[in-house]
């Protein structure tokens, strides 16, 4: 059993937790792989997806598995609702779960939004990224893929390189590979570092080439170009030739390294295609190992106990 209600965020999750979440998933992730993808696990359950914000990967992963479990699922837009006529978010879900619903995924451009939630309304919540807060799934898939392509997490030395200020990736990132016993660095422009982050007990480098030289796993994040509304750096073309990484930059480096994107990826700002594309990449592998920790997230909240 988990140790908590919700999904949050990986900072209320304990090492146990985290582990018992990969370990399920493996399971799942041989379900998904079969000719028929499906499970009756979660027949008796349903789920909204309600989503605040733009999404192509989580949303559609949780609605893969919600579908995989057997679930019944809603998908709820805010653009499209009657949050435009000013409903809030306490009505809007609490009329929702007055439809008999049990489980509620939410992505949500304000930090605390599924906290906020999980203490105003009677039901489960799992937090599908909030503003530049966490994005827990996201952390453990990553950590998932990790383990599949390395063998374990354990004594791994990870970088997480770009906007680091933004992400909700980075700070899920740093908690999840912590906890399960990974080093950690963040790489970026000084603008990009949230000052303080050393606190957290990850290494900072601001050069590139010895983020590289020093990682295993480079997780080579998005520059929000929706965020930054004011200038972090001179310009695309700059950032791009300090921390952008090409094959032949990768080809240079004394030893091969894995490299993931969480995606959206800006093909040729942060990543180029022979990069994003190439044998070093994993990150459609995230993708697929997306939908079987999700499927493990769901299940384990749910009270499902392992097989
Ligand atoms: N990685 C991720 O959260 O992608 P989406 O914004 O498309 O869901």
């Amino acid at each position: 059993m988990l140790s908590v209600k919700h999904l949050l965020g990986i900072k209320y999750l304990n090492r146990e937790d985290i582990a018992l979440i990969l370990q399920t998933a493996d399971t799942f992730l041989d379900v998904i792989n079969r000719p028929i993808k499906k499970v009756p696990s979660l027949r008796d359950i349903t789920i909204v997806n309600l989503f605040f914000e733009n999404s192509t990967r989580t949303r559609l992963s949780f609605e893969l598995a919600e579908k995989r479990l057997s679930a019944d699922t809603l998908n709820f837009t805010a653009s499209s609702s009657s949050v435009s006529k000013g409903e809030t978010l306490i009505d809007t879900v609490n009329n929702i779960l007055s439809m008999k619903v049990d489980m509620v995924v939410m992505r949500h451009p304000q930090a605390g939004a599924a906290h906020f939630l999980s203490e105003q309304v009677d039901s489960i919540i799992v937090n599908a990224g909030d503003g530049a807060h966490e994005h827990p799934t996201q952390a453990l898939l990553d950590a998932f893929s990790i383990k599949r392509k390395l063998g374990s997490v354990e004594g791994k030395k990870v970088v997480i390189v770009g906007d680091i200020l933004h992400s909700r990736v980075a700070l899920s990132n740093i908690f999840c590979l912590q906890k399960l016993g990974a080093e950690v660095a963040v790489c970026g422009p000084p603008t990009l570092i949230p000052r303080h982050i050393e606190s957290l007990g990850v290494r900072v480098e601001t050069n590139l080439r010895k983020a590289l030289e020093w990682c295993d796993v480079a997780n080579m994040l998005r520059i929000q170009l929706e965020r930054q509304d004011i200038k972090y750096f001179p310009s695309l073309r700059e950032y791009s030739s300090l921390y952008g990484l090409n094959a032949a930059y990768l080809e240079s480096l004394s030893k091969e390294i894995v490299i993931m994107h969480p995606g959206p990826i800006n093909r040729g700002i942060e990543i180029s295609s022979d990069v994003a594309d190439g044998p070093h990449s994993i990150i459609l592998d995230q993708v697929e190992n997306g939908v079987a920790v999700r499927m493990a997230v769901l299940y384990l909240l749910a009270g499902r106990q392992p097989e």
